[in-house]
């Protein structure tokens, strides 16, 4: 199983938009794909149709031990793709959990409850740094970094990275940072290639070679409830999705790969010794 975190301190990016499309273009690839909401926003829900406002169902009660993960755990309208939902009360959790024991792996420790096999779990982050996106980074072991390709979009992602580095050094030794996901490009202007070259020169192999192009009926599916697949699935939107997700499931080729480089290597240093 891979979980997925999607980050970026800066708000407005494409971090809701991937989550939601990646994950709803991987269901109807036939992975399985937990979806959760970590953002008080509650837009990854909304978007996704799911509004419990009001219904105390939401992350904020499993977190609070109100509610366990079976009751909070909600199907959307995509075969294969369920949803842990957020909504407003979890604006108050940063505050609430400040002196809880354990405060950046409670979402971890009340996820291992889950029955259920996925194939992925995506995290859709707020755009800040604090507690949910820490804890995040705790349930995580891979991190996907969208980044709108506009003048300043990397401005902040050396703190990114900085606050990556220590909780894989104090808290999760197993994340690393996977995939860069160049959003809302637009071709037609020199500015948008030449923070795409910026990029690529930062992260190198990171990036993805599918860029999520501008497009207008992105932004208009999430008032409808649906991912861009179902809303508009022969629009631009649809297609960039789809490409980037295929190139998220080679990676699995790949790592799988480096994995059995690693066992050979120390099957063979172990009988050496
Ligand atoms: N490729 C795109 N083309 C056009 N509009 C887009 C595209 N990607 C995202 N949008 C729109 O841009 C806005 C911001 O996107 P999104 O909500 O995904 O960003 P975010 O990083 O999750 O924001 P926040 O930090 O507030 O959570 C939304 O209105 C969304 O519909
Ligand atoms: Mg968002």
């Amino acid at each position: 199983m891979r979980s997925i975190a999607f980050i970026n301190q800066k708000g407005g990016v494409g971090k809701t938009t991937s989550t939601a499309n990646v994950g709803a273009c991987l269901a109807t690839l036939g992975k399985k794909v937990l979806l959760i909401d970590l953002d008080p926003q509650a837009n990854l829900s909304i978007h996704l149709g799911i509004n419990v406002h009001g219904k105390d169902l939401s992350v904020y009660q499993m977190i609070c031990g109100k509610r366990k993960v079976a009751e909070v755990l909600t199907e959307t309208a995509v075969d294969g793709l369920e949803i842990i939902p957020s909504d407003i009360d979890l604006a108050s959790a940063e505050i609430e959990l400040v002196n809880t024991v354990g405060r950046e792996t409670i979402v971890k420790f009340y996820l291992e409850e889950l029955s259920s096999e996925y194939d992925y779990i995506l995290i859709d982050c707020p755009p800040s740094l604090g507690l949910l996106t820490l804890n995040a980074l705790t349930v995580a072991n891979e991190i996907f970094i969208p980044l709108q390709t506009e003048f300043f979009a990397l401005q902040g992602v050396s703190k990114l990275v900085q606050t990556f580095e220590i909780i894989k050094k104090r808290l999760n030794s197993s994340l690393e940072i996977t995939g860069i996901i160049p959003c809302m490009y637009d071709s037609r202007t020199k500015l948008g290639q030449a923070v795409l070259d910026k990029i690529n020169e930062y992260f190198e192999d990171k990036v993805f070679a599918t860029n999520i192009r501008k497009n207008i009926k992105l932004s208009e599916s999430p008032s409808h409830g649906m991912p861009i697949i179902t809303y508009a699935p022969d629009s631009n939107g649809a297609k960039d999705y789809l490409a980037l997700t295929k190139e998220v499931i080679a990676q699995e080729k790949m790592m799988l790969s480096e994995t059995t480089t690693k066992q050979t290597s120390e099957i063979k240093e172990h009988a050496m010794q």
